[in-house]
């Protein structure tokens, strides 16, 4: 195996790319200001949001919210995986990449090897359908569950024998190919060294990415055993979150609208009865990235979820991960099946003809009000004063555009006020504020720092590294909160690379918890309020603000620590000053 790619090359590889020159390669980009942009790529727009920021060598998408370094954009954009990404940007560079532990400069026993290798396995798997002595049971088994011989060649069915080795004695006779076998999740480490077949005695649904490739397995057993299904781990090749089954047998079919549905089985009997279109999550709720994807095929989604109390839950699950992404165009819908079928006994029950009668689809609007309403009282003020509040934060996470307007508006219709009552509500307490009236505006109120003001101190840090230099001295954050904790990294990791840009802070984080917040605190949609500031003075401040709000929670919990009747007058002042959320004080 070769080691990892040492971090100080990733940032020299930064520092030697252009995010502008990676991009404009793929999508043109134009000069507007300060920074590039672009129709988004990454989902369908009229009027570009997708923007690049030099500077700070990062890209952000105003619509869908996409955002990243140059090395992300080849992983969204190319569907490179990381090691690829950073070969092809040092390829570019001219650089070759080095290995910790000196190991060999070899690309990481390539991504493509993994996909090679897993169309050997679903080929085995196939064969073992018609030559395996034990294959009848399968094939009786999908005959059982109505699947024709058809369906079962265009999905590339298969069967993996009983045996703890039929994969390893068949594919896997050096030692190379049985650690590709196992890093393609498809072999179980021993505990006492050595391997088996993780699938065994089950019908395999091979699993293909949206460009085909082979990414992973569904394994069912054939009777009432458990686990029911079992299937690939997190791989190099397979994410979960990602995949969609059945997407790729749709290629060149254009559906105008794709269903969602839970189970394997469930896209493959809306198949075979002609109702083209179905892709199943794989035994996940459904992800942004998944919408996004569908979204890229078919503005038109249609969930279609089991009648019970877990299919409920599975459609708000949905209907939430939608809310954000639903700019105006795209439209998704619900379909609820009764509360003892699923897809495929629907189907198979009632026939394909009445799957998606128009009366059956929930419009996503529809459920959401109708959602909202359950249990409230609209006839009293206070049950739609409760019905407001629940609709806020569903409301704030649509997208401007007309179908966020239309709600509101039937919103306050059912509220009995007007649509500008219920504006306000929705608004983020961000906007116009710059990060100093922030900082005052929120006073502490939890033990830990404010994160706002945490959150705009790091903000301003990446728009400009170079403030690191105005806080030398660390060492009081290191015993703090994990908030604090952080700001101490990222200012001793600037100290030390005074060039280091946004892109080569983020990328330092990649993988760790704090990515996601980096990221987003990246973005470019406030650089020119930034610009304008006095940066200098409002990041002192706002440094000064956090000292601050640190001996005062330090003083609190001191107080807090000692009886009141130990308290001088003074000391009980303070306290009263500052009544702790929620905390009592000891009498
Ligand atoms: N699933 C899983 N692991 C399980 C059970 C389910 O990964 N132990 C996933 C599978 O992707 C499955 C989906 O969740 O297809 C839906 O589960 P379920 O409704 O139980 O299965 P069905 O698809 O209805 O399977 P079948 O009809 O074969 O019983
Ligand atoms: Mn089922």
């Amino acid at each position: 195996m070769p080691g990892r790619i040492p971090q100080s090359f990733i940032e020299d590889l930064l520092a030697r790319t252009d995010i502008v020159d990676v991009i404009d390669g793929l999508v043109p980009l134009r000069k507007a200001g300060k920074n590039w942009q672009a129709l988004c790529p990454f989902h369908d727009e009229k009027s570009p949001s997708f923007t690049v920021s030099q500077d700070k060598q990062f890209y952000h998408c105003f619509g869908c919210g996409v955002n990243g370094t140059a090395i992300s954009f080849l992983m969204e954009y190319s569907n490179m995986g990381f090691v690829e990404a950073v070969e092809s940007l040092a390829a570019r560079a001219g650089l070759d990449v080095p290995r910790e532990g000196g190991g060999p400069v070899r690309s990481e026993a390539g991504l493509g090897e993994i996909h090679e290798l897993l169309e050997l396995v679903i080929e085995y798997y196939r064969r073992q359908l018609k030559e395996h002595p034990q294959a009848a049971r399968a094939v009786e088994y999908l005959r059982s569950r109505g699947l024709t011989g058809d369906l079962a060649a265009r999905f590339e069915i298969g069967y993996a024998p009983p045996g703890w080795d039929n994969l390893i004695t068949a594919l896997g006779r050096s030692d190379a190919a049985l650690q590709r076998l196992l890093k393609a999740g498809m072999l179980i480490q021993r505990e006492g060294g050595g391997y088996y077949d993780r699938f065994r005695d089950r019908i395999m649904y091979p699993i293909r990415d949206h460009r085909g490739r082979a990414v992973g397995f569904g394994g069912r057993v054939m009777d009432e055993s458990t686990p029911k299904y079992l299937n690939s781990p997190e791989t190099p090749v397979f994410h979960k979150g990602r995949e969609l089954y059945g997407l790729h047998q749709l290629r060149g079919a254009n559906p105008a609208r794709l269903i969602v549905v839970e189970g394997y089985m469930d896209a493959l009997a809306l198949a075979q009865f002609g109702i083209t279109g179905a892709v199943a999550t794989l035994g996940t709720a459904a992800t942004r990235e998944h919408l996004e994807r569908m979204f890229r095929i078919t503005p038109r989604i249609i969930f279609c979820f089991d009648g019970d109390d877990a299919g409920t839950r599975a459609g708000w699950r949905a209907l939430e991960t939608a809310l954000p992404l639903l700019r105006d165009g795209r439209q998704v819908y619900f379909l609820f099946l009764p509360e003892d079928e699923d897809p495929d006994t629907h189907v198979r029950r009632h026939g394909p003809g009445t799957f998606e009668e128009e009366g059956r689809l929930v419009p996503l609007s529809d459920h959401l009000i109708n959602t909202l309403k359950e249990g409230v009282d609209l006839n009293t003020r206070e049950g739609r004063a409760r019905f407001v509040d629940r609709a806020a934060p569903h409301l704030g996470a649509l997208p401007t555009g007309a179908l966020r307007q239309l709600l509101i508006q039937d919103i306050a219709r059912l509220a009995g006020t007007g649509p500008e009552q219920i504006d306000p509500l929705l608004r983020r307490p961000k906007s116009r504020a710059t990060p100093r009236r922030q900082a005052q505006r929120r006073g502490t109120q939890t033990g830990r720092p404010n994160p706002v003001l945490l959150g705009s101190i790091i903000r301003m840090l990446l728009f400009r590294p170079a403030l690191a230099q105005l806080v030398p001295e660390t060492g009081s954050f290191r015993t703090g909160a994990p908030g604090e904790v952080f700001l101490a990294e990222l200012l001793d990791f600037v100290h030390s690379r005074p060039n280091i840009s946004c892109a080569g802070i983020v990328e330092n984080w990649r993988d760790s918890p704090f990515e996601s917040r980096l990221r987003e605190l990246s973005s470019i949609r406030d650089d020119a309020e930034l610009e304008g500031l006095d940066l200098e003075r409002e990041f002192a401040d706002a440094m000064a603000a956090l000292h601050e709000q640190k001996s005062r929670l330090e003083r609190r919990s001191q107080l807090q620590g000692k009886g009141l009747k130990d308290l001088s007058e003074d000391e009980r002042q303070q306290l009263r000053n500052r009544k702790p959320r929620g905390g009592s004080i000891r009498k």
